[in-house]
């Protein structure tokens, strides 16, 4: 995700220190590098795509005058990481600068309006318009202050960002304004400083003031004022003491990325639900028209695609095939063609099975889709069209945050083409959109209330040599993504299938003590599910539920349950159930004294066959 960064000194350069923190916010991913500093009533920038040394190399980024600056490390999601598209980005005059973190959902109306009142954009990205806007506001108004004329420029915002702002008007100050994405301020007796993250100015200072949603902060030499975006009034907010080692900072305090990563699923859910609308329309109109469509992925994303298949089935009465991506050509090799779409699936973008796949489906001339988190990544290049599901860069080898997040867009996808179809009622959208909507705080309750509970499960069973996980129906895609985040990294064998195939084999395995986890949404599979708990637990097997909320006869049958709040519709049950297990998992790997970041033999991008 992208880091800004910002500084007041009250001596010396500026552009060394911007420097330096945007190398101690490296560890967020980035593919662009950008400075601006303001000297003598004149704006200073320097900015290009590639890493930070690279791009130091060729501009020299400790080159630039002045004792105040922003910077900014771009991951791209609106807009190729290209040099044009990287921050600070300035308005039509070269005098205010902006780096921005977030999505601004509006961005297509906005820059529509400004465009017809003669702003001209240079770049493809979202921020661009928010310096356009802060332009407009002051040529509207010549006498408002900066601070205000961001202020009003918020006000018509809709999205998340955490941005900083510089003016050749107001030469000693930097406006900061936080809505969702990260903002921390750092101050001591020399400087003042904002950033998306604490690390970025750690070694300078121990003294961070947090910055909540909704406020606008301005920055000088004599120190920072906070005010809210909504009416202006006045904060007051103590500085509060950091005592993290560096390491422990670029985690946020969690022990591991892995658990910070499962933490962040509310907030990459949220932004899964401000795509840009026409991707959606474009890739359900071709998926609408294909004859045969492939969910081609592997690992955690192929049970994305599974899950898929289902919603495409039940919502917009497509049937779909999942495909594991390393058997994709002997498969279908010799019968895909022009009539066939491939939606591939891969958070990286780049894993080497999956562009088999596709670049065999597009020899024989077939449509490919891609959706992935990384924009720039071989999957965009090669897609006719491609969704960036926008989960920043997940650290932790076993996928979690990005595995919700597709499957939120998945099954946005399939609710666009239920309603192209003509598959789905008004009031079945209605309701459906509106438990989407929800999910961001449903999966945040179910880690406020369970994680304690999900903890001692782990120690209860951390010895257990074997698990099972059993769903039906959806939560099949969910039994065999909780059974994978299990093996990899608490490297517990573990089996899983759908419950109905239990007693066709696997069922001759249980003994007294045996651990099954099943996974229990109230949809039309449950009464069946009751009966394979119950054979279960005829043979002695401990079960482990993960339940909605107040299911009192599943909870009867469990040794051990979690709860995920109620109401939750089948289709979209595996972005909530699935966050118990991935926690489960985690608690695991930690009780055994493994490291769930970095489990053995595993690598984060498969890049070869
Ligand atoms: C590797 C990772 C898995 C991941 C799989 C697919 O095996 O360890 O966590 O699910 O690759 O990766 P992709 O980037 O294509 O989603």
């Amino acid at each position: 995700m992208c880091g800004i960064f910002g500084c007041v000194l009250k001596y010396g350069n500026a552009a060394p220190v911007i420097h330096a923190a945007l190398k101690r916010l490296e560890y967020r991913g980035y593919d662009s590098v950008g400075e601006a500093t303001l000297h003598e009533g004149r704006l200073y920038m320097k900015k290009d795509q590639g890493k930070i040394d690279e791009v130091h190399k060729i501009h020299d980024l400790d080159d630039l005058p002045g004792s105040i600056g922003v910077g900014h490390t771009r991951w791209a999601t609106h807009g190729a990481p290209l040099q044009i598209n990287a921050h600070p980005h300035t308005d039509c005059n070269g005098q205010i600068a902006v780096v921005h973190n977030g999505i601004i959902e509006n961005f297509s109306e906005l820059k529509r309006e400004l465009e017809e009142r003669g702003h001209v954009f240079k770049s493809k990205t979202d921020t661009e318009v928010i310096v356009h806007l802060i332009e407009d506001k002051i040529k509207a108004n010549p006498s408002v202050s900066l601070a205000d004329a961001v202020l009003e420029t918020l006000k018509r915002i809709d999205g998340s960002y955490a941005i900083a702002v510089i003016s050749t008007r107001e030469p000693n100050k930097i406006i900061c304004a936080r809505n969702e994405s990260p903002l921390v301020l750092g101050i001591n007796e020399n400087a003042v400083y904002c950033a998306s993250d604490i690390p970025a100015f750690l070694p300078l200072t121990n003294r961070a003031v947090i910055i909540e949603d909704g406020e606008l902060v301005t920055l000088s030499s004599d120190g920072f004022e906070i005010r809210k975006i909504v009416d202006s009034t006045l904060v007051t907010r103590a500085t509060k003491l950091i005592d993290w080692m560096p390491e422990m900072a670029v985690k946020r305090g969690y022990p591991h990325f892995m658990l910070k990563e499962i933490h962040e699923e509310p907030s990459c859910l949220r932004n899964t639900l401000r795509m840009q609308e026409h991707y959606l329309e474009l890739m359900s109109s071709f998926l609408d028209r294909a004859r045969e469509v492939f969910l081609v992925a592997c690992g955690t994303s192929y049970h994305a695609c599974l899950a898929a298949s289902y919603m495409f089935s039940k919502l917009a009465f497509l049937a779909t095939y999942p495909v594991v991506a390393s058997e994709f050509v002997e498969q279908h090799g010799k019968s895909v063609n022009i009539d066939s779409t491939i939606l591939a699936v891969s958070q990286s973008g780049e894993t080497a099975d999956t562009l088999a796949a596709v670049e065999c489906a597009r020899r024989r001339a077939a449509t490919v889709l891609g959706l992935t988190n990384v924009m720039g990544s071989t999957l965009t290049r090669v897609s006719r069209v491609y969704i960036c599901q926008q989960s920043g860069p997940e650290i932790g080898v076993a996928a979690t945050k990005t595995f919700t997040s597709q499957l939120s867009v998945l099954s946005q996808l399939a609710l666009r083409l239920a309603k192209k179809r003509g598959k789905i009622s008004q009031d079945e959208m209605d309701f459906l959109e509106e438990r989407l909507e929800k999910l961001p705080e449903t999966v945040e309750v179910i880690i406020q209330k369970q994680e304690g509970k999900i903890k001692q499960i782990a120690k209860k069973y951390k010895d257990a040599k074997t698990f099972f996980f059993l769903g039906r129906g959806i939560s099949t895609a969910t039994a065999l993504e909780g059974r994978l985040k299990l093996m990899e990294i608490a490297y517990v064998p573990a089996i899983a299938f759908p419950a109905g195939e239990s007693k066709h084999g696997p069922i001759s395995l249980v003994e007294p003590g045996f651990p099954v986890v099943f996974i229990c949404p109230k949809d039309e599979t449950r009464k069946t599910l009751v009966g394979n708990i119950m054979e279960m637990k005829a043979r002695g097997a401990s079960i482990i539920a993960v339940v909605e909320e107040g299911d009192e006869e599943i909870e009867k049958l469990a040794e051990d349950y979690v709860e995920v709040p109620k109401g939750i519709p089948e289709v979209l049950s595996p972005i909530a159930f699935v966050t118990p297990l991935q926690l489960l998992a985690y608690y695991m790997a930690v009780e055994k004294g493994y490291t769930p970041d970095t489990p053995r033999n595993l690598a984060k991008s498969v890049t070869v066959k």
